[in-house]
């Protein structure tokens, strides 16, 4: 970067190259990379990066600069790098404890919107997010649905502690409790919605993921057991415990896993009253159960 940046350093020349090593790296997603990095480097959006297109980088911005980029050579994702990510229009802070939350999961999100403004939505809601991270999920519906309170769990109290500060930071905090326990085990609801995003990774398939994931994302946010359903097992029975009649589980699944998620809802006692919804790719992604009406 730093002899590239001395020939010709200007903001837009400077993201061309570092797009172009990217691409040559085999990123797939150089020039949106190469933005970000860029952009975050200058303190610049979009639009102020085409409006300085021309400026001259200052010296420590190409050293910071090629941090970045050997960083992200190296298989470190975007993300990780700049230490947030944009989830439902929040922008997360991440820790190494947290998930690197990603689009699939605003999946679970919009069933679960659909489901709860089916109903009467604007009496008061309590909902439960299991397995938080960052708090994406719990954060997403709480900024939807200025009615409703949640919290949210996680085995990790650094995770935690980051989602906590995620709600502070997008001014949920008033609304957003955290304790740390196995999913569901330490609340006792009844909830109006539970949601949850666990661990779904087959153990044996955990050594096969892109450096991105495999080497970046914390393992227990990953490893979801020998067939990659052990969650799903532990928190389904919980949440049935814990949903106020009629009220709605809606989980992420991996792909493949929405007919045995389905099983093991029906085997807890919920029923399949709405259709899972797929993902932008056609994975079935969100899958939702319902508790007896009363
Ligand atoms: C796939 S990540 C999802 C994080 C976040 N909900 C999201 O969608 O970005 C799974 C989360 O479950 C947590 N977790 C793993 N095992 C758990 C358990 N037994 N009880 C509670 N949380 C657990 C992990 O620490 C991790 O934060």
């Amino acid at each position: 970067m730093s002899a590239s940046a001395s020939s010709s350093p200007s903001i837009e020349h400077v993201r061309r190259k570092l797009a172009e090593r990217f691409r040559n790296g085999g990123i797939d997603s150089a020039e949106l990379d190469a933005r970000l990095l860029t952009g975050d480097v200058l303190g610049l959006d979009l639009t102020g990066m085409i409006a300085a297109a021309g400026r001259m980088l200052t010296s420590s911005e190409s050293d910071r600069l090629e941090s970045f980029a050997q960083r992200r050579l190296a298989g470190e994702p975007v993300a990780r790098i700049l230490g947030r990510k944009e989830f439902w229009g929040l922008s997360l802070q991440l820790s190494p404890a947290t998930l690197v939350p990603r689009p699939d999961t605003e999946t679970v999100v919009e069933l679960a919107l659909q489901i709860l403004r089916a109903g009467a939505s604007d009496r008061p809601l309590w909902i439960a997010d299991l397995g938080t991270g960052s708090g994406a999920i719990l954060l997403a519906l709480l900024s939807e649905l200025p009615q409703a309170r949640g919290v949210g769990t996680d085995i990790s109290t650094a995770a935690l502690q980051t989602a906590a500060a995620n709600a502070a930071r997008a001014g949920l905090a008033h609304r957003a409790g955290f304790v740390a326990c196995e999913y569901a085990s330490g609340l006792s609801g009844p909830f109006d919605l539970i949601v949850s995003n666990p661990p779904y990774i087959r153990s044996a398939d955990i050594a096969g993921l892109a450096t991105e994931v495999r080497d970046h994302d914390p393992p227990a946010a990953l490893d979801g057991g020998a067939d990659g359903l052990d969650a799903y097992r532990a928190l389904i029975p919980q949440a049935a415990n814990r949903l106020a009649p009629g009220a709605a589980l809606v989980v992420e699944a991996g792909q493949g896993q929405s007919a045995d998620i389905e099983a093991l809802m029906n085997a807890a006692g919920l029923m399949p009253a709405w259709p899972p919804k797929a993902d932008l790719a056609g994975v079935w992604r969100a899958v939702a159960g319902q508790k007896s009406p009363p």
